[in-house]
């Protein structure tokens, strides 16, 4: 990849940078400002080369639609809070910014285009959509690593279009993944949850053959307890999903690595309410599952003991409401014991799991941390990722 770094001449150029702003908004607010805290660095360092800033993102998944809520204001104001620079905010519809000159209409040091994700030829990697993008500066970068699984217009489809380059982040990332993957020590766990049920199930399958371990929790886990015949009740939960299932537990056998679901969770009747303990076959229609039980915890911890490095994506429940914290509290803890003697070598990445380590103040307990969620999880299935290849 060319780096960004290296370019001598960026003064007054126009550069197009792709970031991932997704951050966790409640009511308007952002919860957890890490990925734009990791970004701070490359703004910095190309406005004190003088380049003019676009800056291209998305937040949450709008499907092609303007959506109020996933707005990229908040996120720019944080921006102009925090770096003390002039942030604009283009609300404007991008397919009509005709003119090529429109942006030198602005002093703003940065230019933010809204939600990329607003636009439906973006997750199309729409080529006539991509080019417009293109249009607008004179060079591209992505540090965006969280997106780069992504084959979307404003990551893959512009670098086609402009002279690219990689950002100060995505460099990092790469280097740190290429050295843990090839320094790895067995036996290997990885513990993979969370909600994004779509993004990871498929996932889980091309792990197999990589690790002595592999334990489902989180929204994940809800698919498998399904399958295994128990009533989930109102928990969130994947469709259509028992094929995948049927052949993660066949594989699993095959390559003698070990699936770990839940044995027993604590449920409640709303994502607010309290936790009741539950075994899987209690659970009632009107319930949620929302984070795994003692029993399983302790098989969990067992199985840390006995790992030598240890990659977790995905909270085990739903740690917004304190309730339900309990098991990923728990494993951080493992694991920032192990790590502390030494035991075991520890990655964490996800968006939401970096949240919760945040929120208890444990991001600096492990070996390596990474933003990128679903990026993270198919880097280390060894996928190319489209992102990433577009730079090379
Ligand atoms: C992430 O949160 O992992 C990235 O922002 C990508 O989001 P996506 O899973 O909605 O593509």
């Amino acid at each position: 990849m060319r780096s960004i770094k290296n370019q001598k001449n960026l003064h007054g150029k126009k550069v197009l940078l792709r970031l991932d702003l997704n951050v966790p908004l409640i009511k308007g607010k952002i919860s957890d400002t890490t990925r734009i805290d990791k970004i701070l660095p490359t703004l910095k360092f190309l406005n004190k080369k003088k380049a003019k800033i676009i800056i291209l993102s998305h937040v949450g998944r709008p499907k092609g639609k303007f959506v109020k809520k996933l707005s990229l204001e908040p996120i720019c104001e944080n921006l102009k809070d925090q770096l003390g620079l002039n942030v604009k905010l283009i609300t404007q519809n991008v397919n009509e910014i005709k003119n090529k000159y429109f942006f030198d209409n602005f002093d703003e040091e940065i230019l933010m285009l809204e939600n990329i994700r607003f636009y439906k030829e973006e997750e199309k990697n729409d080529k006539k959509f991509a080019k417009h993008l293109a249009s607008f500066g004179d060079l591209y970068v992505n540090d965006a690593f969280s997106c780069s699984h992504r084959s979307h217009a404003s990551i893959v489809g512009i670098s086609k279009f402009l002279p690219s380059f990689s950002g100060l982040q995505i460099d990092l990332e790469v280097y740190a993944l290429t050295k843990i993957t090839t320094h790895i020590k067995k036996p290997i766990s990885c513990i993979i949850g969370g909600s994004k049920i779509s993004t990871k199930i498929n996932i889980i399958r091309n792990l197999i053959p990589k690790f002595d371990n592999v334990i489902v929790v989180g929204g994940m886990a809800n698919s498998f307890i399904e399958y295994l015949g128990h009533n989930i009740g109102k928990s969130i939960r994947e469709k259509n999903c028992e094929l995948i299932i049927e052949e993660i537990i066949s594989l699993s056998k095959k390559q003698k690595c070990k699936i770990i679901y839940p044995e027993d969770v604590f449920v409640s009747k709303n994502l607010n309410g309290s936790r009741k303990k539950k075994e899987l076959k209690k659970i009632l229609s009107d319930e949620m599952i929302l984070d795994i039980g003692p029993k399983t915890i302790r098989k969990i911890i067992n199985i840390i003991d006995k790992s030598r490095t240890i990659l977790w994506n995905g909270p085990a429940g739903y740690f917004e409401n304190p309730h339900f914290a309990e098991g990923s509290t728990q494993i951080a803890k493992k694991i920032i014991k192990n790590n502390k003697s030494n035991k075991i070598f520890s990655v964490v990445g996800g968006g939401d799991t970096v949240s919760f380590l945040r929120s208890i103040n444990a991001l600096d307990s492990f070996n390596f941390v990474s933003t990128a969620g679903g990026a993270f999880l198919e880097y280390l299935e060894g996928k190319k990722l489209p992102g990433i290849t577009a730079l090379n």
